[in-house]
């Protein structure tokens, strides 16, 4: 039975005590926002936007116990006893020894790539995300995509597809060796890969294959407990196991992680890098003093550790993680209904639309992600990112590009009834599908140029796109 039959939609385990009024702009209203905007949703303003599923990333509701958190906030400068209560938490969860708390994730990449990358150096990851493979970059190193190739198929629906091709990274690591390679990633979960699982087993094979070539290995932690929970659900003999015991399965094989607190922190702001290495710890606390600020607070407000101790741990609970996967499911379901077609399985944070099959008229050229993401808004002001070419640069000919479309779902934020809104959104825009143009650049930046990319409809003129009502 699908939702529509009937079927309840998920129970939301907690109910709101605060309350935040959304807008609804009208047809014309959206039309001039995006003119205004040049097409990129990244230029909105929120107050253009009805349901924004552009990321769940710093957009989640804190809960009652960790606004209480903010209260006990200890601003000193150095010791705060709010850092080390987040210290302790995350030593619990992770088992790391050295815990260096960073503004958000991409500062805990900063930390780690300037500390580790060279000029000349390869990094290997199951897929880098943006800011993670423009740090490598940054750093005059070479970032490498090994996700197993089911990773690149968006009808595939095998349950680990954010796992490592094993055999591609030991062919990689005998090629380069220790010497090239500064550490190996792996993403859990696999966000540009359809917010894709990482089994405990495959993790267990890449470090035994990194250890015997005397690599580190790193985890991009961000998602850690909705990757947790996708492998106690899917992986053979983990039922019984909880979510931060299968964590530590993971961290004990890891010698560090960096995390974006922004996700599974569910805090609006903080991230950390951790280590086990002793050496490394000092030299990323060298960086950290100089791009973050002191050891015990790393470019956040000492309220923020304290929030982040309490959300890490909230997240790691089985009913918040049950309704979350559940709410994400919900959607995707309720879209299949409506015949969109989705990239496969469903992943934990998002739902994710296979651009090449909804817009399969259009060519990669016409940018048919951003051709989507705009329809999307001009339909029903839902706001929702690309991930793919125009994210990632065009690796066309390289056989692996994906042109997704992400509906991220920020974490205890909204309702079954606004996802639904959003499923008939995007139903109807699929149904008027052969109807949608491309786009094209009028502004392309060299550097995540999806930020601040200006486009234009690709056969009307720039400046006077159709109004559509609806
Ligand atoms: N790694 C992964 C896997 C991410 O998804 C992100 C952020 C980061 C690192 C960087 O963290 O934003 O705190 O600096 N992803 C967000 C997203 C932005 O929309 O997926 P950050």
């Amino acid at each position: 039975m699908t939702p529509d039959d009937g079927t309840p939609p998920p129970f939301e385990p907690y109910r709101a005590k605060v309350i935040e009024r959304i807008p609804n702009p009208g047809p014309a209203e959206r039309e001039a926002a995006l003119v205004r905007a040049h097409f990129n949703l990244f230029q909105l303003r929120s107050d253009e936007i009805r349901v924004d599923l552009l990321t769940d990333s710093g957009t989640g509701a804190m809960s009652d116990r960790q606004w209480a958190a903010l209260m006990v906030g200890d601003e000193s400068y150095a010791g705060s006893r709010n850092f080390a209560h987040f210290e302790a938490v995350v030593k619990d969860l992770t088992g790391f020894p050295y815990i260096l708390p960073a503004h958000q994730g991409r500062a805990a990449e900063n930390l780690l790539f300037s500390t580790l990358c060279r000029p000349g150096s390869v990094i290997p990851n199951n897929m880098h995300f943006d800011t993670t493979q423009a740090h490598v970059l940054h750093n005059g190193g070479r970032p490498v995509n090994l996700a197993i190739a089911e990773a690149y198929d968006p009808e595939s629906d095998m349950p680990f597809k954010g796992n490592v091709d094993v055999g591609a990274l030991e062919t990689l690591l005998n090629m380069e060796g220790p010497e090239r390679v500064p550490l190996v990633m792996v993403t859990i979960t696999n966000n540009t890969g359809g917010g894709q699982p990482v089994s405990l087993a495959n993790f267990r094979e890449v470090a035994r294959i990194v250890r015997a070539h005397q690599i580190p290995l790193y985890l991009d932690m961000c998602r850690w407990a909705e990757n947790a929970y996708f492998v106690r659900e899917r992986e053979p003999g983990m039922r019984a196991h909880s979510i931060p015991e299968i964590g530590r399965a993971f961290f004990s094989l890891a010698d560090g992680a960096t995390m974006s607190a922004k996700k599974d922190g569910l805090v609006n702001i903080g991230g950390f890098v951790a280590t086990r290495d002793p050496s490394v710890a000092e030299r990323l606390n060298e960086a950290q003093i100089l791009f973050e600020g002191f050891t015990t607070y790393g470019g956040l407000a000492r309220r923020d550790l304290e929030a982040m101790a309490v959300g890490l741990q909230e997240a790691t609970d089985l009913e918040y993680l049950q309704h979350r996967i559940a709410q994400v499911r919900y959607l995707a379901e309720l879209l299949t209904k409506r015949g969109v077609p989705l990239f496969k399985p469903i992943g934990g944070h998002a739902v994710y639309l296979d651009v090449r099959r909804f817009l399969s008229h259009l060519s990669l050229e016409e940018l048919p992600g951003q051709a989507l993401v705009v329809e999307i808004y001009r339909e029903g002001a839902i706001r929702s990112v690309e991930v793919g070419s125009l994210m990632f640069g065009n690796q066309e000919g390289t056989g692996r590009s994906l042109e997704l479309v992400r509906l991220a779902i920020p974490r205890r934020v909204y309702s079954a009834a606004q996802l639904a809104y959003v499923a008939d959104c995007v139903g109807r825009v699929y149904a008027r599908r052969r109807e949608i143009q491309g786009m094209q650049y009028t502004h392309r930046p060299e550097r995540l140029p999806h930020f601040t990319a200006r486009f234009a409809p690709a056969m009307a003129p720039a400046t006077a796109p159709p109004v559509r009502s609806s």
